[in-house]
């Protein structure tokens, strides 16, 4: 259930002292109307602040930037997104991670297109029928593009309210009373630019280590400030130590250049996207090779860490003549082999196998004794 809560004289100035600071210094982005315009009447476009919601989920303001506009170019209104490809849009995904983000993208913006000709809906209840659209995402949309008054709770505004109301319960334990102290403050006056607001204030003053309270507009309240404890705050519960997971990858290159993907099932890891062959990640790697070929081991592993466990990947390379076909994937040509659209773990491979390459180990060149099989 969301918390509705209505905000007394003392909040609505506490929300009147953050818009202000806002309206001074608020971050400009590419899918952010400036809190001047925005009291000009300008609104936001709906699609424009979803793919950027969508996008900023796990991942910085700074790596979405160049996602993001090369996606409102590529694919400039939710229509051309929802006739989009999928290959396509999973390969202009390629290093954002979360692959299933990239999957529900494509599914809400097909929704929107045929069930809501291709206009977002613009209250809480309906966005969040809609794919890959939770909570955080619905209020957010509903807040931004609509300006209702809508609570958005991110990690940035856990960690400003932590502060502010002092919550020693750790996280994620203290989850539903960080956003109940925060419908508290939520206004209806400028809504959008207040949810917008919070959020910069916990990227740029209320940072994780050293907070800038000096400069803090909500300073003289903040409970963590005065009490000196704001840094400490919030309390999160400790971390789990990550297991290992072992398997070996498989780059194949063929006498023309061309090299062997494979496009990973939709379920699981990296689902939808293409990448080298590769074992199962397991406890200990097992040999499940895609050809019979003579391989070579590359003598370096890829690591890669994923939110919940670390993986460490052989590499075995191979050289083949035209004349093989693999038990899976398939081969692309090295003009339409593009490495960018290949997610970050199977970029670190290429980019392992090629530094070798370019060292001049000829580590995957066919010895004129190889046979493909
Ligand atoms: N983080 C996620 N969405 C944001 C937004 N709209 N403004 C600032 N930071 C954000």
């Amino acid at each position: 259930m969301k918390p509705k809560m209505h905000s007394n004289v003392f909040e609505t100035s506490r929300a009147d002292a953050l818009l202000e600071w806002y309206d001074r210094h608020a971050r400009v982005m590419p899918w952010r109307v400036p809190p001047e315009a925005r009291r000009n009447g300008v609104m936001p476009d709906a699609y424009k602040v979803w793919l950027s919601e969508i996008m900023l989920q796990q991942t910085t303001v700074a790596t979405v930037q160049s996602y993001f506009k090369y996606f409102v170019k590529r694919w400039p209104t939710v229509k051309d997104l929802a006739n989009a490809e999928d290959g396509d849009v999973m390969g202009a995904w390629a290093g954002l991670g979360y692959y299933a983000r990239a999957r529900n993208l494509l599914k809400c913006a097909r929704v929107v297109t045929k069930d809501h000709k291709g206009l977002f809906p613009n209250d809480y209840e309906q966005l969040l029928k809609l794919p890959g659209i939770g909570p955080y995402t619905a209020a957010a949309l509903s807040a931004i593009a609509f300006d209702r008054s809508e609570t958005v709770v991110d990690g940035n505004v856990e960690r400003v309210m932590s502060r502010l109301f002092e919550v020693n319960t750790p996280l994620p334990h203290a989850k539903s009373k960080l956003t109940e102290f925060a419908a508290r403050l939520t206004p209806q006056k400028r809504p959008g630019d207040y949810a917008q607001a919070v959020m910069d204030l916990g990227a740029t003053l209320c940072t994780p280590r050293n907070p800038a309270c000096g400069i803090c507009p909500w300073n003289a309240s903040c409970l963590g400030r005065i009490n000196g404890t704001a840094s400490a705050l919030p309390k999160k519960r400790p971390k789990q130590q990550k297991p290992t997971r072992y398997g070996i990858v498989y780059y194949v290159e063929r006498e023309d250049g061309a090299v062997l993907l494979e496009r990973r099932p939709e379920k699981g890891l990296l689902g939808g996207m293409l990448g080298f062959p590769c074992s199962a990640w397991e406890d200990i790697a097992k040999d499940s090779p895609p050809l019979q070929t003579e391989w070579q081991a590359l003598g370096e592993e890829v690591r890669h860490t994923f939110t919940h466990f670390h993986l460490r990947l052989a590499i075995r390379c191979a050289h083949v003549t035209q004349a093989v076909s693999p038990r899976v994937g398939m081969f692309v040509s090295k003009s339409e082999f593009a490495p960018n659209s290949l997610p970050t773990l199977m970029r670190k491979v290429f980019n392992l196998v090629t530094a070798k390459d370019k060292l001049g180990k000829g580590i995957y060149r066919k010895r004129s004794s190889q046979r493909n099989v």
